[in-house]
């Protein structure tokens, strides 16, 4: 019963497959024998980067990088990439994209896997996916403070790489080490340094990409407009990033952090409407990020809210002191709260890792653990008042396993005009919000369930947060606002998810979009169409 159970589901699922995708089956065979080909390094046979479905080490490649459970079953039980291409080397890219091009196969981009709806890995129709996880070497160059990054990289493997150089310098990215620079740089890329040097994309100085042809450019050659184009506009409908050029900042040998907890019982609502009063004011030096989570206090079944006031200070104790005293005393620093250390032990801090655990582990280059979540996101341009606040805390405390975030923007970010990258979220914006609903049961009804949560959840809050249009941060990717079934072409669609994530910045991404890649190869369910040519 088991044996024939077991030869009988390959067989069935090929069959599945096979009967609607005949023709895409052949354009994948030409794909395949179009491959060897194309590219240019006999050292690096591309034959050891493809993977197809027969390859034993198929799965354990497509679930490496990929960091939605969410996402990944449902994908890996209905639509698997047809191919992976993993690439060795820089041509097996290009090779990739001058064969899937000519043989009309759709592809998909990935780095380090992590996009919150798996557009990486995932599509409704035939796809491959072309894999640069493998390249990920970083250069640094301390006499010009610059580093060149590939894109398959992790954000631990760059912390890393800089704190062998030194202790004061660093680079400003995202609180997970298991991001890959490629996906998280191109939607922003922000951590807790934001407010004093803005977003990853604020100290990218140069960039390698593939385009459409399969040419490798860089700044100059690809032009001011595509080099705008990449930093915030997302990566995927303008070519394959290959590395990013970046400009390290300078850091004090040591930085203070800390984290103080209080549950409405403690007074958390009034504590957060003065948090929302003065965080996005405060030195730039100084970032306090909430994260109210829904708890069973007391031991008796009731519910409450705690909210965890996380800081990070470019500076020692005293000055911070000093500084929270002056904006902020109302939180009740003290300084046996307050923890001095390097930077790159505060990445780990941030990533959450024990205290006292070797900085090596940020070399891991895969999450330690994976779930099932959908995230929202929003940016807050005026205090909430404290009726939101209490309309939030009460429909939190009805979802279980509900986690929020609220960072605060000014600082860097208020100085930087919105059309100096793509990305268009700057002054104006206090906080941008993300809203996180997690579960661990593998069951579609769980999923709705969840996904239902935080719809309800994200409606309430309407009346709190921008509007017209209702902001939307590209790194926290969800086709609720828009999206065009699994090709981004109808334009009066991707107006609508362009303008919550680029605001005006849209219309420039779709010109440049028009001039690079008019045929629009580079595509995916909300990427940007070529503006219309009538
Ligand atoms: C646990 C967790 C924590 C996070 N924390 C933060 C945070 O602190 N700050 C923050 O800003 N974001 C954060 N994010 C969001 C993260 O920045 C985005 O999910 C980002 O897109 C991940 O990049 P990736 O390369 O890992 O993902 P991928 O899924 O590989 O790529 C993301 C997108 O970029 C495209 N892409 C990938 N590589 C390339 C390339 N070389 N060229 C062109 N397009 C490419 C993909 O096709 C996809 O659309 C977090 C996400 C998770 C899951
Ligand atoms: C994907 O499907 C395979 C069977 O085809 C199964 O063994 C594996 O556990 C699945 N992975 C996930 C993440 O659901
Ligand atoms: C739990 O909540 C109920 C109703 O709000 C309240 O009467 C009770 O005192 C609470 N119990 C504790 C231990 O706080
Ligand atoms: C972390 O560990 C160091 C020693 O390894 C210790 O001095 C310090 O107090 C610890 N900090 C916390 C917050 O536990
Ligand atoms: C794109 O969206 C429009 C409007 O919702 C719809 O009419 C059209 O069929 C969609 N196209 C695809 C390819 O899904
Ligand atoms: C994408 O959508 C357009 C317009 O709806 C359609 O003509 C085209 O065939 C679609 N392409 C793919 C690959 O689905």
């Amino acid at each position: 019963m088991r044996a024939s159970r077991s030869i009988l589901l390959p067989f069935l699922s090929i069959l599945l497959f096979s009967i609607p995708l005949v023709t895409s089956n052949s354009a994948l065979d030409d794909f395949l024998r179009c491959l060897p080909k194309h590219y240019s390094n006999p050292s690096k046979p591309i034959a050891d980067a493809i993977y197809t479905p027969t390859n034993p080490s198929f799965q354990s490649v497509y679930e490496l990088h990929a960091y939605n459970l969410r996402v990944l079953t449902q994908a890996n039980a209905t639509l698997k990439p047809m191919a992976i291409i993993a690439a060795l080397h820089e041509s097996h890219a290009q090779a990739t994209i001058f064969c899937a091009k000519h043989f009309g196969l759709q592809i998909r981009l990935r780095s380090g896997g992590h996009d919150y709806e798996g557009l990486s890995f995932s599509s409704s129709v035939p796809f491959v996916i072309l894999d640069l996880s493998n390249l990920r070497s970083i250069q640094i160059d301390m006499a010009s403070e610059t580093a060149w990054v590939q894109t398959g990289a992790t954000t631990g493997e760059l912390y890393y790489r800089i704190a062998e150089k030194s202790n004061v310098h660093a680079f400003p990215a995202g609180v997970c080490t298991t991001l890959g620079v490629g996906g998280h740089f191109t939607g922003g890329g922000y951590g807790p340094m934001i407010r004093k040097f803005g977003l990853s994309i604020d100290n990218v100085v140069d960039a390698q990409l593939i385009d459409v042809n399969g040419r490798i450019l860089d700044r100059k050659s690809m032009g001011e407009d595509v080099f705008w184009a990449i930093r915030g506009g997302g990566g995927t409908s303008f070519g394959v990033i290959l590395s990013w050029k970046i400009k390290l900042v300078r850091v004090p040998a040591k930085v203070t952090v800390f984290e103080l907890k209080k549950t409405l019982e403690q007074g958390a609502t009034d504590l957060v409407y003065k948090w929302l009063q003065v965080a996005y004011k405060l030195d730039e030096d100084l970032f306090i990020r909430i994260t109210p989570v829904a708890i069973t206090g007391n031991g008796k079944g009731n519910k409450t809210v705690q909210v965890s006031f996380i800081g990070h200070f470019l500076g020692q104790t005293d000055r911070l002191l000093q500084l929270v005293q002056a904006s902020f005393p109302e939180l009740g620093l003290q300084r046996n709260d307050c923890i001095e250390m390097s930077w790159i032990e505060s990445t780990l801090y941030w990533a959450g890792f024990p205290n006292g655990t070797s900085i090596d582990i940020l070399l891991n280059r895969v999450p330690q653990s994976k779930v099932f979540f959908k995230t929202k996101s929003d940016y807050i341009k005026n205090v909430i008042p404290k009726a939101g606040l209490e309309t939030l805390w009460k429909m939190m405390m009805r979802i279980e396993s509900i986690w929020i975030q609220m960072n605060p923007y000014g600082g860097r970010m208020a100085e930087i005009p919105e059309s100096e990258t793509a990305f268009a979220h700057r002054g104006g914006n206090l906080y941008k919000v993300q809203y996180t609903v997690h579960w661990s049961e593998e069951s579609s009804e769980a999923t709705k369930k969840y996904v239902e949560w935080i719809r309800k959840l994200y409606t309430a809050m309407a009346p709190y947060v921008s509007s017209r249009p209702r902001e939307a941060f590209l790194n926290y990717r969800d086709l609720d606002i828009g999206s065009n079934g699994s090709n981004s072409s109808d334009f009066a669609v991707a107006k609508v998810y362009g303008a919550k994530y680029f605001k005006t910045n849209f219309l420039r991404l779709a010109r440049v979009k028009a001039m690079v890649d008019p045929d629009n190869f580079f595509k995916n369910e909300q990427s940007i169409p070529p503006f219309p040519s009538i």
